[in-house]
């Protein structure tokens, strides 16, 4: 696993940040002008065959996401990452926590491989490991450490989902947060949660799902010594929140949201669980990816919906209900543009690498990190119950 020592790595790990592009490409990269790119991406993932299967996250863009065997959110593709065992090559479009994911839930002998090494997620870069040892230590120091469980967003580094994993704690997604909440506070008496890194899902969830106040949440922020809080304050809290957010998610306001309902009567509000706590309790429906796609396909004809998420596949859902009114919930264009550093040049360069017998950008995340980041992962897949919103 390459890992460089930043705290925040705007294009990633193991990029360069002296370069525009982050990372090298070794071999030839076909240029985007590339006429015959749609062709060649074909003719190798045909010439691969069953030794390659294809990861594809919602936010992926259109002319990679048509190639994807299997597309999802987070939840739905560290699940389906498994599914293919005979796959010697699990090609992952998506970022790189998720490809770290993949390749911890993979048997060794699968390799996994992000087109772009530059596709990294800047909110799981806002949480690196020795910033949350210290504010472990810290809550070690308040006396309360013996009660808190750390739980995760998926959307975080390998190593931070090991930290959860050794102590106790567990990896959550946008799907499954409510449940792995409730188990988190049934682990101890007068459970506490550290929660990593999205101090919004956190939020959002603690407050509308478990019915705690925002009160009962403080928020930790790893630039400021011990984490801008006092012992008493986390002797109080129920909910330490991690200051981390999604720079795309972050975005959406609720001024937007009453101009929107002035302009469409009728129009509902269906944003991601990453949104700001005042957007979420403006709009009418919450969830993760699946979910909004979900909401979108079973409404019926005429619905009108302003959608909270990410633009490439908030503009797949118009494409594809144009009976329906889908707008997106930012006055200006957001990508997210790590997501869309995947593009087809590094998806047609990744595959024919392939089948020239070259491995390139593979992730391969460390024993014991991936042990104990398994161990984590594996408490939210074993999860009884409802772990899916959709
Ligand atoms: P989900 O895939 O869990 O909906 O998460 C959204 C996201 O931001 C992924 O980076
Ligand atoms: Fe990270 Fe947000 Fe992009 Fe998802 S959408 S990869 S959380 S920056």
């Amino acid at each position: 696993m390459t890992t460089v020592d930043l705290p925040l790595l705007p294009l990633g790990r193991g990029s360069d940040l002296s370069s525009e592009r982050g990372v090298e490409c070794p071999g030839d990269l076909p240029p985007a002008s590339d006429p015959d790119l749609v062709a060649r991406a074909l003719a190798a993932k045909e010439k691969l065959g069953d030794k390659v299967f294809v990861l594809g996250h919602h936010y992926q863009r259109d002319e990679v996401i048509r190639f994807a065997d299997v597309t999802g959110d987070s939840f739905k593709l560290a699940r389906d990452a498994a599914a293919r065992p005979d796959a010697e090559y699990i090609v992952f479009c998506g970022v790189h926590f998720m490809a770290e994911s993949a390749d911890i839930l993979t048997s060794p002998e699968q390799q996994v491989i992000l087109p772009d090494l530059a596709a990294g997620c800047s909110m799981a870069d806002m949480a690196r490991l020795p910033q949350v040892e210290a504010c472990w230590d810290a809550l070690a120091e308040a006396g309360v450490q013996d009660q808190v469980v750390p739980v995760t967003y998926m959307n975080s580094s390998a190593d931070i989902k090991a930290f959860c994993g050794r102590n106790g704690g567990v990896v959550c997604t946008s799907s499954n947060a409510q449940t792995v909440l409730e188990w988190a506070v049934d682990q101890k008496p007068e459970a506490k949660i550290l929660f990593l890194p999205d101090q919004h899902l956190g939020r959002n969830t603690a407050v509308l799902k478990l019915g705690y106040s925002l009160d009962d949440c403080v928020v930790w922020d790893p630039r400021l010594p011990d984490g801008g809080l006092t012992a008493e304050q986390l002797r109080d809290a129920r909910m330490i929140l991690w200051k981390g957010h999604c720079s795309v998610h972050g975005r959406f306001s609720p001024d937007t949201i009453d101009e929107l309902r002035a302009e469409i009567p009728g129009i509902q509000i269906l944003v991601h669980p990453e949104c700001q706590h005042e957007v979420v309790l403006k709009a009418d429906l919450v969830g993760s990816t699946e979910f909004i796609i979900k909401t979108i396909e079973e409404a019926p004809a005429g619905a009108a919906f302003a959608v909270g998420t990410e633009l490439n596949l908030v503009k797949r859902l118009a494409d594809r209900h144009p009976d329906k009114r889908i707008v997106f919930l930012d006055r200006t264009v957001c990508y997210c543009s790590t997501m869309n550093r995947i593009d087809l040049p590094h998806f047609v360069w990744a595959l024919e690498s392939l089948v020239d017998g070259v491995v390139v950008n593979r992730i391969e995340v460390d024993p014991d990190t991936e042990h104990y980041a398994k161990v984590a992962l594996q408490r939210m897949l074993e999860l009884p119950g409802k772990t899916h919103d959709d």
